[in-house]
C-alpha cells in the first residue's frame, strides 16, 4: 500500500501539538506510513538538560517499535516550526534521527520516502539520500532479526 503525502503530512502536523519544546519554542512533528496503512507519529521532547532531548522522528520510531513494529517502513513525514509559524526551509531529520529511522527501515529492508515540510514546497528525498553508507547490522556481522 502507498502512503499518501498529504495524510502523512497532516499527521505529522497533528503532532506538533504534542511536542514538549520549552526550551527551543520549535515544535516538530513526524509521522512514519507503513506498508500496512497504519501511520505512527511522535513530537519532540526537550529535557532541561538540553543534550537529552528527543527529536519527533526518534519519538515516533520508539512508539513503533513499542507496537512491535520491525520493518515496513515506506515513508516519512516531517514539519514544524516556532511560534512565528512553519520553518522557512524544509525540515530534515537530523543526523542522529537518520541513524534511528535507518535501523528501523534496514530491519523491513525499506528505503523510505521522506518528505521534509518547511518553505514554499515540500522536499522529497529517499532516507539513503539523507544516510548514505549506513551503518547497520550488516556492518558487524549481526543478524537484526527484531
Ligand atoms: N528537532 C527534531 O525534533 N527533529 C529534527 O530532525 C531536528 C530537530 C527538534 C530538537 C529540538 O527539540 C528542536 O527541534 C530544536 O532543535
Amino acid at each position: 500500500m502507498s502512503v499518501d503525502r498529504e495524510a502523512l503530512l497532516e499527521a505529522a502536523l497533528g503532532a506538533t501539538a504534542f511536542a514538549y519544546a520549552p526550551y527551543s519554542g520549535f515544535h516538530v512533528g513526524a509521522a512514519l506510513g507503513f506498508a500496512d496503512g497504519t501511520i505512527v507519529t511522535g513530537a519532540n521532547v526537550e529535557n532541561a538538560s538540553y543534550g537529552l532531548s528527543l527529536c519527533a522522528e526518534t519519538v515516533a520510531v520508539a512508539s513503533a517499535m513499542k507496537q512491535g513494529r520491525r520493518g515496513g517502513l515506506v515513508a516519512v513525514a516531517v514539519t514544524g516550526g516556532g511560534p512565528g509559524g512553519g520553518s522557512s526551509v524544509p525540515l530534515t531529520p537530523c543526523g542522529r534521527c537518520r541513524q534511528v529511522l535507518s535501523e528501523l527501515a534496514q530491519l523491513g529492508g525499506t528505503d523510505p520516502v521522506v518528505w521534509c515540510a518547511g518553505g514554499e514546497e515540500v522536499l522529497e528525498v529517499r532516507l539513503s539520500d539523507l544516510l548514505p553508507h549506513s551503518f547497520g547490522a550488516d556492518s558487524f556481522g549481526r543478524d537484526a532479526d527484531g
